[in-house]
């Protein structure tokens, strides 16, 4: 098992490392941040934003909660989303979530977890609205897959709803929301299709996607 010191002796073998190939990468970064994408994704140990899509710190700007939930009411998370767009102007944002999200699944299975559940209800929200793509003819693992899909689309859809990216768009500022999802078994990112890059594009966009998913 990985101690504490294990980490702190990790860090400065990564810093060391960094800075032996690019001496002067910590002081270009520490004067400013210009990452052109906010990453929205699930808390899970196994998503690691970065690492995933090979971007280095600085080029990516990132908000994560359990099952990757966007809420209206969400003062984190909005905030997260209205800095990356007024202030660091970024061009995308990706809500990428994952098959395999545990809170996901338990949303599914009305596993009670404690509080947590009540962050959860979000997802069973989506599970009950669009019951009618559930088949009794699907395994477990399909609809556990189906429901983790859904769930990426409706946070897009929901991104696309804020004041923030509405206010965005209305300015004409060029910003793109994308919905997006990892399988860990494989380390690979499955494009939903679901991408919205203007106002009042959102309900086409996201039929079409919901279509391409059923097909
Ligand atoms: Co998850």
């Amino acid at each position: 098992m990985t101690s504490l010191a294990d980490l702190l002796a990790n860090n400065r073998r990564w810093s060391e490392g960094v800075t032996h190939r690019d001496p002067g990468f910590f002081d270009r970064l520490a004067r400013q941040q210009a990452p052109r994408y906010l990453w929205i994704g699930c808390s899970d140990s196994r998503v690691p934003a970065n690492e995933i899509v090979g971007l280095m710190p600085g080029e990516l700007f990132v908000h994560r909660n359990v099952a990757n939930i966007v809420v209206h009411s969400d003062l984190n998370c909005l905030s997260v989303l209205q800095y990356a767009v007024e202030v660091l102007r970024v061009e995308h944002v990706i809500v990428c979530g994952h098959y395999g999200c545990g809170g996901v699944e338990a949303a599914r299975r009305r596993t009670p977890l404690g509080l947590i559940d009540n962050w959860l209800r979000h997802v069973q929200d989506i599970a009950e609205r669009h019951q009618h793509l559930f088949t009794g003819a699907m395994t477990e693992a399909q609809a556990a897959d189906r429901l983790g899909e859904l769930n990426v689309l409706e946070q897009v859809a929901n991104v696309c709803r804020t004041t923030i990216v509405q206010d965005a768009w209305r300015r004409g500022q060029l910003v793109g929301v994308h919905g997006w999802i990892y399988r860990l078994q494989n380390g690979l990112v499955r494009d939903l299709k679901l991408s919205v890059m203007r106002e009042g594009a959102l309900a086409e966009e996201y039929g079409r996607a919901l279509a391409a998913l059923m097909s």
